[in-house]
């Protein structure tokens, strides 16, 4: 209900309206539909900063209406991970949406999505073998499971992510495409600081020391990037890329490697587009960039 004061403001500044429950949001998405507008779902988890709001933008661009979700997805963290401590702001996040175009804030609560007695897994293979896959074991089934449920929820025509997590897109493409899920599924570049460090919310996590270390992560990808399109052997390469980011002050690194753009099937050579990934921890935060990496 809007409030009178709320109906004096200019669209720009209304309040976004938020729903809760499938019930609600369904009814709001139908209607849409009805009325012969396409909508755009921008799945988050919250703590938004300018590389989410250019995902709502880029929605904007795709479908007459946006929803965007905010929920922090238990199932996609492992019990010694940073479920807890993960910035939660509802309200910051509202307004930034709000000021991104987004018309709708879904914001499901975690008994909601995954109510007493739920009991359905989802498996993924292919592109969520090895990388993140290997180092965090439980993430893509997680969050084949809650976009699954999102996609479901919402029936938005298009959904758009983020490319600085690549691997995720790659596998959100592969199940959506093997459960016949009718979603366009798209991918927008990775926003990025001015200094290159690829925008997330667990920057919050870095120290200032850290954060001045950080970039070096995309730096080194750069390089070796030019370095693998010019033909240099890739093993040497990436070694290169581990020893720079480690005098950088990355300590542990959990992988640098060379994988196919589309399939991310490992790559020694780069005959086709190619994607540069890599995860390392700076101080308490586990950081991942990547970049393409194009045939010469
Ligand atoms: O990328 C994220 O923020 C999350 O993994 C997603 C896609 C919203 C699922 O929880």
């Amino acid at each position: 209900m809007t409030s009178l004061a709320a109906a004096r403001l200019p669209e720009s500044e209304q309040p976004l309206p938020v729903v809760r429950s499938v019930d609600d949001l369904r009814t709001q998405v139908s209607a849409w539909h009805r009325d012969g507008k396409t909508v755009a779902l921008v799945p988050t988890m919250g703590a938004l900063h300018d590389g989410h709001l250019a995902l709502v933008r880029r929605a904007r661009e795709l479908a007459d209406r946006v929803v965007s979700s905010v929920f922090v997805n238990p199932t996609q963290f492992a019990p010694h991970e940073d479920f807890d401590r993960y910035p939660r702001d509802e309200a910051g996040d509202s307004g930034k949406l709000a000021s991104a175009g987004c018309h709708l804030l879904y914001a499901p609560t975690v008994r909601a999505m995954y109510p007493e007695g739920f009991a359905t897994t989802i498996s993924v293979g292919g592109p969520a073998e090895g990388l993140c896959g290997t180092f965090r074991p439980q993430m893509f089934g997680g969050v084949a499971l809650v976009v699954t449920k999102l996609f479901l929820q919402a029936q938005p025509d298009v959904a758009v992510f983020g490319e600085k997590d690549y691997q995720q897109l790659m596998v959100i493409r592969r199940f959506a495409r093997d459960l016949d899920i009718p979603v366009r599924v798209e991918g927008l570049p990775t926003v990025r600081e001015a200094d290159g460090l690829a925008m997330s919310s667990r920057n919050a996590y870095l120290s200032a020391d850290e954060r001045a270390r950080a970039p070096e992560l995309n730096r080194a990808l750069l390089d070796a990037a030019s370095a693998l399109a010019g033909g240099a052997e890739a093993a040497t390469v990436l070694e290169a890329v581990r020893a720079r980011i480690t005098a950088a002050g990355f300590g542990s690194i959990d992988y640098v490697e060379l994988r196919d753009a589309d399939t991310l099937a490992p790559v020694t050579r780069v005959e086709r587009p190619a994607r540069l990934l890599a995860a390392a921890w700076m101080g308490k935060a586990r950081l991942i960039d990547n970049v393409p990496v194009l045939p010469a």
